[in-house]
C-alpha cells in the first residue's frame, strides 16, 4: 500500500471513530427525532413549542429528561417564563444509550452543563418511569 494511501486509511478511521463520541451520536439522534419540532439548534417555536437550548426546564428537570425523551410530556410546563400546554409523544424506539447520548448533547452542547450524563443515570431514571412513576 502506498504511503498516502495509508494516511488517507488513516484519516478516514479517525474520522469514522469520532462520530462514535456520546456527542455526535447525540446531535445526529436530536436532528432525526427532534429537530421538526423543537427546531435545528434547539430553540422552538415562539409559544407552540418549548426550546431545548438554554431551556430552564431542561437544567431544572434533568433527572426527568430521560422519561421525557422515552414517554413523552403533556399538559402545562412552563419553559423560560413561557406557559405550554401541548402534547409530545414518546420515543420508544430508541435504547438506554441512544437516550443517554441524547441527553448528554442537550445538556451538554445546548445547555452549556458541565456535568456529564452517565448511563448509570439514565437507566436509574428509565427504571423508576417504565413502572408507573415518573
Ligand atoms: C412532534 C413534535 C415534537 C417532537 C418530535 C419532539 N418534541 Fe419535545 N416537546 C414537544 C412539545 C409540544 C412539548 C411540550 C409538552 C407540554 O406542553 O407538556 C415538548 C417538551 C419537551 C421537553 C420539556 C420541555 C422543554 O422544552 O424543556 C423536552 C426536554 C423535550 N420535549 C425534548 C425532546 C427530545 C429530546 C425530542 C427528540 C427525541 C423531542 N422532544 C421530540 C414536541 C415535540
Amino acid at each position: 500500500m502506498s504511503k498516502s494511501l495509508g494516511s488517507l486509511l488513516l484519516i478516514v478511521l479517525l474520522f469514522a471513530a469520532c462520530d462514535y463520541k456520546p456527542r455526535n451520536q447525540g446531535r445526529v439522534l436530536y436532528e432525526r427525532n427532534c429537530q421538526s419540532c423543537h427546531m435545528e439548534s434547539g430553540q422552538g417555536l415562539g409559544r407552540l413549542l418549548p426550546p431545548v437550548a438554554n431551556a430552564d426546564y431542561v437544567v431544572e428537570n434533568r433527572a426527568e429528561l430521560a422519561c421525557i425523551i422515552r414517554h413523552g410530556i403533556s399538559g402545562p410546563i412552563e419553559v423560560n417564563g413561557v406557559a405550554y400546554e401541548g402534547e409530545m409523544e414518546g420515543n420508544l424506539q430508541l435504547t438506554d444509550v441512544e437516550i443517554n447520548n441524547l441527553v448528554h448533547y442537550i445538556l451538554v452542547d445546548l445547555n452549556d452543563q458541565k456535568e456529564h450524563y452517565v448511563i448509570g443515570e439514565v437507566r436509574e431514571q428509565l427504571v423508576k418511569c417504565s413502572q408507573g412513576g415518573k
